[in-house]
């Protein structure tokens, strides 16, 4: 797909529905299924009638996408294989929820997510971060290589579970790591019938009901302990007192329960993976790596952080755009059509699977000048190839079901990677190999592995 000529700005779609043949390459799905859609969406163009085992329609054109995202987005649902899973495993929060539901919950969330209202999370943050630093400074040997995926993992967790739950996180910090990869592991397996669904007595749906159970029991205590003592400046104290500015109406317990377990889980792999990518494109991009840490060093300096410098930090911000692009960590997204529907003057069936990778579009060599190059200049607020408007670059998805976590975490991974640039020279161990998969959240399958050297400063 990296052929340079083929690049031009974006124009309507053209093309017409392609039909591969019934079971085409079928067994590629299970292996890696990014690279299954790409060379789908190669091979047969952007808009792919696949039939086989699964049926599914694949769509890869910004204008396919906008259409099923946003300007008909209320023919769409997610009563999809995976959004179901998905359920069972965190429950009806914001993301699995439809129609009412959904909307009131929005409504009411939204302006606990807004670009002012995260900055109160900016000390959670900072100290999580200092905090994983001083454990990196404490190693014996500053030479010996570590994967940095788990430390992402670990700290991204830490930082959404103190969000919600303040010092309480702390206590619990090891049975939320553990609960939490149950879910993950959970979530990240094909969504085969039956064997899937929870009342199926298998080991792991025997596991992932005992851990929900634990989950909400623990979550439970912290809503009693908040209503008990009328207090909670955490997420979930804000999340307690929340009310509809019309109707006055609050959350139940049981949605507030549901929200934070979808928090946890989407706030956390998706924001980790990014970084663990990041560490690994700047580690093979030596002259970019030096060039944000001249950055921090201009910015910040030999000073606390500060909120006001992570704005500033605007060639790191264009890296991270850059990381998204080619490693989208949520790169797969899908929607079930509601009724017969017409896309792209093509009726589809009630129950149809709509399918779209974001790794394959976000590749896509009509809409990106050598696609497969890091190449974060692309960025710059007046370059040509500039796309934060369209839709052909979506790592946080688009129309109303937007993520809601966009400002949260573009702030958390500017922090981390400000204060791990500041103290850390990162360097690729000579030991990484490297390898992508494609689960729930695309990472590097066998980590990356670095040398961590102290800075003087
Ligand atoms: C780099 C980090 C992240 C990425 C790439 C990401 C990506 C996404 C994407 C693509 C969607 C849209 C799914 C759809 O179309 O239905 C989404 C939805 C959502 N995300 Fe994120 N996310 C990230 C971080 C976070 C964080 C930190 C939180 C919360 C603390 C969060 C909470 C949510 C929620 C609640 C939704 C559902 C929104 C709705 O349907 O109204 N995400 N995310």
């Amino acid at each position: 797909m990296s052929d340079e000529s083929s690049y031009r700005v974006a124009t309507e779609f053209s093309g017409k529905l392609a039909k591969p043949p019934w079971g085409y390459r079928q067994w590629m799905l299970t292996g890696n299924p990014a690279i299954f859609f790409d060379h789908l969406a190669n091979r047969f163009g952007d808009f792919v009638h696949y039939r086989g085992l699964f049926n599914f329609y694949l769509i890869n054109h910004p204008d396919l996408i906008k259409n099923v995202l946003q300007q008909t987005n209320k023919n769409f649902d997610k009563n999809t294989p995976i959004y179901r899973r998905f359920a069972n495993a965190f429950g009806n929060g914001l993301v699995v929820s439809e129609d009412n539901r959904w909307r009131c919950q929005r409504k009411l969330m939204q302006p606990m997510f807004g670009h002012r209202a995260i900055e109160q999370f900016f000390p959670v943050m900072v100290a999580s971060t200092n905090e994983m630093l001083a454990r990196w400074q404490a190693r014996p040997n500053q030479e010996s290589s570590f994967d940095i995926a788990p430390e992402m993992s670990r700290l991204t967790l830490e930082i959404v579970g103190r969000t919600l739950f303040r010092d309480n996180f702390g206590s619990a910090s090891e049975k939320i790591q553990e609960w939490t990869h149950t879910i993950d592991s959970y979530s990240a397996k094909p969504p085969i019938p039956i064997i899937r669904d929870l009342w199926f007595p298998s080991r792991r749906n025997r596991g992932l009901k005992r851990t929900l159970r634990e989950f909400h029991g623990f979550i439970q205590e912290m809503i009693d302990e908040r209503v008990a003592t009328k207090h909670g400046d955490d997420l979930l104290g804000i999340l307690l007192r929340a009310q509809d500015p019309q109707s006055g109406q609050a959350m139940s317990h049981t949605q507030i329960a549901d929200e934070v377990l979808g928090m946890i889980v989407g706030g956390h792999e998706t924001s980790s993976s990014a970084l663990t990518w990041a560490w690994y494109e700047l580690t093979q991009h030596p002259e970019t790596l030096t060039r944000v840490f001249e950055e921090i060093d201009q910015v910040i300096g030999s000073r606390p952080l500060e909120i006001e410098q992570i704005k500033r930090l605007s060639f790191t911000r264009m890296v991270l755009d850059e990381v998204l692009r080619l490693h989208p960590p949520f790169w797969f997204e899908n929607r079930n059509t509601r009724q017969e529907t017409k896309l792209a003057g093509v009726d589809l069936p009630a129950g149809s699977i709509i399918v779209m990778s974001r790794y394959s579009l976000h590749r896509h060599s009509q809409y990106w000048r050598d696609p497969n190059q890091f190449n974060p200049h692309r960025f710059q607020p007046k370059h040509e190839e500039n796309p934060r408007s369209s839709y052909a670059y979506l790592p946080f998805g688009g129309g109303p079901r937007i993520c809601i976590g966009t400002h949260f975490a573009m702030m958390e991974m500017l922090v981390i990677m400000a204060l791990i640039g500041r103290h850390f020279q990162i360097e690729l161990s000579l030991e990484d190999r490297h390898e992508m998969s494609a689960a729930t959240t695309m990472t590097p399958k066998h980590g990356v592995r670095v040398i961590a050297r102290p800075r003087v400063l």
